[in-house]
């Protein structure tokens, strides 16, 4: 590798998975990743527009690249500058007005062709490229096979991208587009190569990852739950998880896999919003919170060991100080072992954005506040909750004190172990029953089960203690759905 890459991700895993795939296809042209943009001959800036925020950020970084790419120039060098990700697909003209060093834009569905775009904008200093198509089919079909990967344990993999389901907040079914499902043969493929290069964790991802429907191998359509038995079937690989879900596309199928499937971890991301069956009505969500609540039931039953994590928007246009006690209530009746929430932010183009009852910005921060404190406290008694309980844990990296290893508990807790450095490497990417025996913050802390004394499968259940997930605030955003 020649040339220094530096990519800069925001938003939700599925922007972590693009940004992956920039890398493979721009590895054979020489580019190498970097960890800083110092330095750097392209930068890419992989972008979110789901909230305000999130979109201003975008500007502010452009801004603070200005003096590398100076500095570039100087050299006598140069620094390409791409945005790309969803405010790339929703402002592209405005970037390339608003940021005159920008050379490239492009949108979610576009990196297969970054060979030509780099290759344009190389070819003259002040050639723009601004490309914005649709749909995600072209994408997939020539991204290459060949995978940068850094030996880690665990994986995205996007098997959906886009949705239909207007969520009247919602910008993803405008700048992603509308829904599509990967074939699963190309997806079975996929999981396998990255199972032959030490993978043992595959996350599923998409918009709407249970609104999946790609066509199957004799060409009929599989679902998720289909899609998750084959996967289930390939050798070596150890858990399989999917983000992020819509309560409509719960079926019957899917949830009999989580009853069927011990590789399916149980820990389910199962956005609500809203426990207000008006608000619920308002948002396009199509469900009730009994529905809701009944769905949760039914996965519980499959799973009893099934821990869950939601999204919530609070002061939705036209919510009241009713439907926000709603959204408590269903809080409570739910018991989450983690969640995200966020104050409703007005997206440019939704229909949400031209309601007239907007709630006024210290009312969400007094709401956003309380349901903090509540599921802050659901996510702690979940976390201690598995002290003293015996967990399968995938060891996936040392930790940063000599002699300790870093793992995952079936809730994607980070859990330490102490043992000695020169065992590392045959452990790292095994899964073994571990008893935890003490929380301290967000991390636990466990000592190895001998597998005589256990006498059990890695990918037997043990934990029976209800879901407790842990870091969800980890400062990547979710998916939508
Ligand atoms: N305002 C606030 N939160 C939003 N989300 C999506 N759009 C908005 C918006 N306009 C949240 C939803 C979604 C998560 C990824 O982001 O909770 O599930
Ligand atoms: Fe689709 Fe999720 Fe956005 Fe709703 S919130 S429109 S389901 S991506």
């Amino acid at each position: 590798m020649t040339k220094k890459l530096y990519i800069k991700t925001y938003g939700c895993q599925m922007n972590v998975y693009d940004s992956e795939r920039m890398a493979d296809v721009l590895a054979p042209l020489g580019y190498g990743l970097s960890d800083s943009p110092d330095d750097a001959d392209m930068v890419i800036l992989n972008t979110c527009h789901i909230r305000e925020k999130a979109a201003e950020k975008v500007y502010s970084d452009l801004g603070r690249l200005k003096p590398h790419q100076q500095k570039k120039a100087e050299d006598g060098s140069r620094m390409i500058i791409a945005v790309a990700g969803c405010v790339a697909q929703a402002e592209g003209d405005e970037i390339m007005a608003r940021a005159p060093q920008v050379d490239m834009v492009f949108g979610p569905q576009t990196y297969h062709r970054l060979p030509e775009m780099v290759s344009k904008a190389k070819r003259a200093v002040g050639e723009k490229i601004l490309d914005t198509d649709f749909p995600a089919e072209d994408k997939f079909d020539h991204l290459p096979e060949e995978r940068v990967r850094k030996g880690e344990v665990t994986s995205f993999l996007t098997i959906q991208e886009g949705c239909d389901k207007f969520c009247t907040f919602c910008v993803v079914p405008y700048t992603r587009g509308s829904e599509f499902s990967r074939p699963a043969t190309t997806v079975l493929q996929e999981a396998r190569r990255l199972v032959a290069d030490g993978v043992r964790e595959i996350t599923l991802l998409g918009q709407n990852v249970n609104a999946y429907h790609g066509e199957g191998a004799e060409g009929r359509e599989w679902g998720l739950a289909r899609l998750c038995r084959e996967l289930a079937e390939i050798d070596g690989l150890e858990r399989i998880r999917y983000t992020t879900s819509h309560p409509r596309d719960v079926d019957d199928a899917l949830i009999a896999a989580h009853g069927d499937l011990p590789k399916l971890m149980p820990y389910l991301h199962l956005p609500v919003q809203s426990g207000s069956d008006r608000i619920l009505e308002a948002m396009n969500r199509k469900h009730t919170a009994d529905d809701y609540r009944r769905i949760v039931d039914r996965l519980r039953t499959a799973r009893p060991d099934l821990a869950l994590t939601s999204d919530f928007i609070v002061g939705y246009p036209g919510e009241s100080d009713q439907d926000f006690a709603d959204t408590l209530k269903l809080v409570t009746d739910i018991g989450y072992a983690g969640a995200f929430f966020f104050k409703y932010s007005e997206r440019p183009g939704t229909p949400a954005a031209s309601l007239r009852e907007q709630v006024d910005d210290a009312v969400k921060s007094e709401r956003l506040s309380a349901l903090q404190q509540l599921l802050e406290s659901q996510q702690e008694a979940f976390n201690a909750s598995v002290v003293g309980k015996t967990m399968p844990i995938l060891l996936e990296k040392p930790g940063k004190h000599e002699n300790q290893l870093v793992g995952r508990s079936p809730y994607l807790q980070p859990v330490h172990l102490d043992i000695p450095e020169n065992r590392h490497a045959s452990m790292i990417g095994t899964v073994i029953d571990c008893k935890i025996s003490s929380l301290s913050g967000h991390s636990l802390f466990a000592v190895p089960i001998d597998d005589a004394e256990s006498g059990t499968d890695s990918a037997t259940r043990h934990n029976t203690a209800r879901p407790n997930p842990s870091e969800p605030s980890s400062g990547q955003e979710r998916i939508s759905a």
